[in-house]
């Protein structure tokens, strides 16, 4: 039987939100002994995006200590693991909590061991959605891989090393897969990228943006097929992957598979003992839970998006930072008595990056897209262009391609203003409205 352990405050999940938290708790005041986080992963939080980016890379190839989570002027802080050390917050590394009972305020980990707290930070993050969860044939091959935590990308980095330069399929028409990619096309695969939808990151890109970056892709030897269904994976008698299969009867040869179709958030933990919408664990603007003492932050937060009026489960970094930091600032305001803070007020924020490009966007793509080009851009400069869009007289979003980081500040402070202006005035001031703010 194992003794009990209490701690003043848990965070299940050791990610970026889990980090974020970390930091912020520091910051408010944070005696040793008062934190735990327990995390599945072996390794403290660090900045989950560099996994489909320069980890994947041939050379100089990003790996830990260098990114760790760090505060948001990165880079100037980054949270090694002997910083927890030093604070005194315990980091309980390669533990799943398996059971959790909201009402007694304890959590059961996978040895057995049980854990009481007194404030709860539910940062489970998502899982990535698997085509063996959905029935496709063959779908449990070798060498189809997946990319959520370091672990995944430690066996496609080895997958990669063991196909090295053979045929790659990249699934899924999403930001992860669009990075992978990428990636795999610099590590010098013959890359086919696949996806169901007419064009590539369909959900944000109008087809003007898609197409350019579509245009890029190709340039660079990546082949595009749209429009794709998988239906099925052929394997050689020894296992191994051979072809992957699709719906209109073609198949692709393929040595290596990489699967990015969209992540699920991690809430089974908490099923029928706090309220969800959306597929998330439902907060208020602080980030409280329907149950007392138990927050949610990160991806699996279904939250109130104070400006639009509506309720949001958000899958983006910035956020888990932000409503981490929002959440300890609430439990420490709730402790000394303050009830004044603030509600939480998110501005959509996402990026990307892949070969020489970068964008960013800002607010919301309701309303009509105008997009323009950098009148000095020409064919042997950086690309860069903005798309705005337009709504109700007002600017409601922005995408940034190839901005400075002034500008893309800029071009935030720009979006949370939602400015109104005369349509024939943004058309002729074009990219520079964004960023001469
Ligand atoms: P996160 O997933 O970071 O952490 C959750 C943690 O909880 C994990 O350590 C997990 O192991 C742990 N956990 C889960 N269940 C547990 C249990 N039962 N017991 C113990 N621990 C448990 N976003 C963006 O804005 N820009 C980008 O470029 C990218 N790029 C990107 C690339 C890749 C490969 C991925 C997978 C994701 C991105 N994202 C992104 C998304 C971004 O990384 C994501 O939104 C944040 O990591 C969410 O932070 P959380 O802390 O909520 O979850």
């Amino acid at each position: 039987v194992f003794e009990e352990k209490h701690f003043k405050y848990i965070i299940v999940g050791g990610g970026v939100a889990a980090g974020h938290a970390a930091m912020e708790f520091t910051r408010q005041g944070l005696h040793p002994g008062e934190l735990a986080i327990i995390s599945k992963e072996g390794v403290a939080p660090y900045e989950r995006p560099v996994l489909s980016k320069s980890y994947l890379f041939p050379n100089e190839a990003a790996r830990l200590p260098s990114f760790y989570v760090c505060d948001e002027d990165y880079k100037k802080k980054r949270l090694l693991p002997q910083w927890y050390v030093n604070k005194g917050i315990e980091l309980i590394l390669g533990t799943e909590v398996v059971k959790t009972d909201l009402a007694s305020k304890t959590l059961t980990v996978a040895s057995g061991r049980i854990f009481r707290y007194g404030t709860l930070i539910i940062a489970t993050g998502s899982e990535a959605i698997k085509l063996t969860d959905t029935g496709v044939q063959g779908a449990d091959a070798k060498n189809i891989f997946y990319l959520r935590e370091i672990i995944d990308a430690d066996e496609l980095v080895k997958g990669m090393k063991r196909k090295y330069k053979g045929k790659a399929v990249v699934i899924g028409g999403g930001v992860i897969s669009l990075e992978v990619a990428a990636a795999m096309r610099i590590n010098g695969f013959d890359v086919s990228l696949l996806y169901r939808k007419p064009w590539f990151m369909h959900e944000l890109f109008t087809p003007a943006i898609a197409s350019f970056y579509e245009k890029y892709y190709s340039d660079k030897g990546i082949k595009l097929i749209k429009g794709a269904d998988v239906v099925g994976f052929e394997t050689a008698s020894n296992g191994e992957l051979k072809t992957v299969k699709l719906k209109n009867g073609k198949a692709l040869q393929a040595d290596i598979v990489v699967v990015g179709i969209g992540g699920r958030p991690l809430t089974a933990l908490f099923k029928g003992q706090v309220e969800e919408e959306k597929g998330g664990i439902k907060t208020d603007g602080l980030f409280r839970t329907s149950v007392p003492d138990v927050y949610a932050v990160g991806d699996v937060a279904t939250f109130p998006a104070k400006r639009y009026g509506d309720m949001r489960r958000v899958a983006q970094v910035d956020h888990a930072r932000k409503s981490a930091e929002q959440a300890v600032k609430a439990i420490k305001a709730s402790e000394d008595g303050d009830f004044n803070i603030e509600d939480y007020d998110y501005l959509p924020f996402s990026n990307s990056s892949y070969f020489d490009l970068s964008w960013c966007f800002y607010g919301d793509s309701v309303g009509e897209p105008m997009m323009f080009w950098d009148k000095r851009t020409t064919s042997t400069t950086k690309p860069k262009f903005v798309t705005y869009w337009y709504h109700d007289g007002s600017v409601v979003g922005a995408f940034l391609e190839g901005g400075s980081a002034a500008e893309e500040r800029g071009l935030a402070a720009m979006v949370r203003l939602r400015p109104t202006v005369p349509k024939d005035e943004l058309a002729r001031k074009g990219v520079s409205f964004a960023t001469a703010l």
